[in-house]
């Protein structure tokens, strides 16, 4: 039986540790940036080349071998429910036609291994609220949050290496890094954390949205968390933070002093598809790897 140790000594038997099996996807928010073209459509279902950011977010999930994808919604999102159900009259029509390519491809979208459940966030909140509103699923288990606005090319999903991180540390929460250009702070979470080893360290600080002056450090927050189900409770009681709203970050902040909150440097690359540059660069970049001559 394998035993591992955290930093307090505390040894947890592997097969002790509840596994991930949920992933939650944030997909409520209004995608302003890309106006006009979200005005009727999802962001999340923007695709880059032909495929939604939203199908490769879940695609990270499943290659990650979780099975539970909890989609917190809003309204005008019903498309991404559309997306992963079973349309039988197109694949009774692809499959007449012979084309058995496109038949694959579409049912390949939402294998019937995965579970798909949605919840609304009645009203826009902020992260931590979407991820709180996931609780009645989520139940009392750790689980992944995934933001499909982070596109990242990985030869290990880069979910997988967040879970095998926190399987290594015996546990906690483990949220994915980046170092950013100081000018870039005021956009993203960013730490202040102790190396543990090459692509791991323990967070002593995170911070939402700091401007550069203010910044503990360059260190980003990328979408992609593991999260003990611990953070429910404080995302019940924190008070609202950065521009008014429920942040996850704050709420990870309360979990910091336990010591078992790690930042971990993923493997890959990431694009940041909520800008229309990063937007554009993942569509070049996705485009290459298909063989388009661009
Ligand atoms: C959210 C988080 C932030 C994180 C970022 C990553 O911000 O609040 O901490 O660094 O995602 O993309 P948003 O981009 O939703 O404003």
């Amino acid at each position: 039986m394998r035993e591992l140790e955290n930093e307090f000594g505390t040894r947890k038997k592997k097969e002790d540790m509840k596994p991930v099996r949920k992933a939650v996807f944030p997909v409520a928010g209004l995608g302003t940036r890309f106006l006009p073209a979200t005005k009727a459509m999802p962001k999340e279902m923007l695709p880059v080349v032909d495929k939604p950011l939203i199908q490769y977010a879940v695609e990270e999930a499943t290659a990650a071998g979780i099975r539970q994808m909890i989609f917190i919604t809003g309204r005008h999102k019903r498309s991404i429910e559309d997306h992963f159900d079973r349309m039988p009259e197109l694949e009774a029509e692809l499959a007449a036609k012979g084309k058995d390519d496109l038949l694959a491809i579409v049912k390949d979208i939402s294998p019937e291994t995965d579970v798909f459940i949605y919840i609304r966030q009645p009203e826009p909140l902020g992260l931590g609220h979407a991820v709180l509103c996931a609780e009645p699923a989520v139940g009392d288990e750790p689980f992944a949050v995934i933001l499909a606005d982070d596109l990242i090319d990985a030869g290990q999903p880069g979910i997988g290496q967040l879970m095998q991180a926190r399987e290594a540390r015996g546990g906690g929460n483990v949220v994915a890094v980046e170092d950013v250009p100081r000018e870039d702070t005021s956009r993203y979470g960013i730490v202040r954390s102790t190396a543990i080893d090459d692509r791991t360290s323990r967070v002593a600080h995170i911070v939402e949205k700091p401007a550069p002056a203010d910044a503990p450090s360059t260190l980003a927050v990328l979408g992609r968390y593991v999260l003990e189900p611990g953070i429910f409770e404080h995302l019940r009681t924190i008070p609202r933070g950065s521009g008014g709203e429920i942040q996850l970050t704050d709420a990870i902040e309360q979990m910091v002093p336990a010591g078992t909150t790690y930042a971990y440097r993923y493997a890959g690359k990431r694009f940041d598809c909520g800008s229309k540059q990063g937007f554009l660069d993942a569509t070049v970049h996705f485009a290459r790897k298909a063989g388009y001559a661009i």
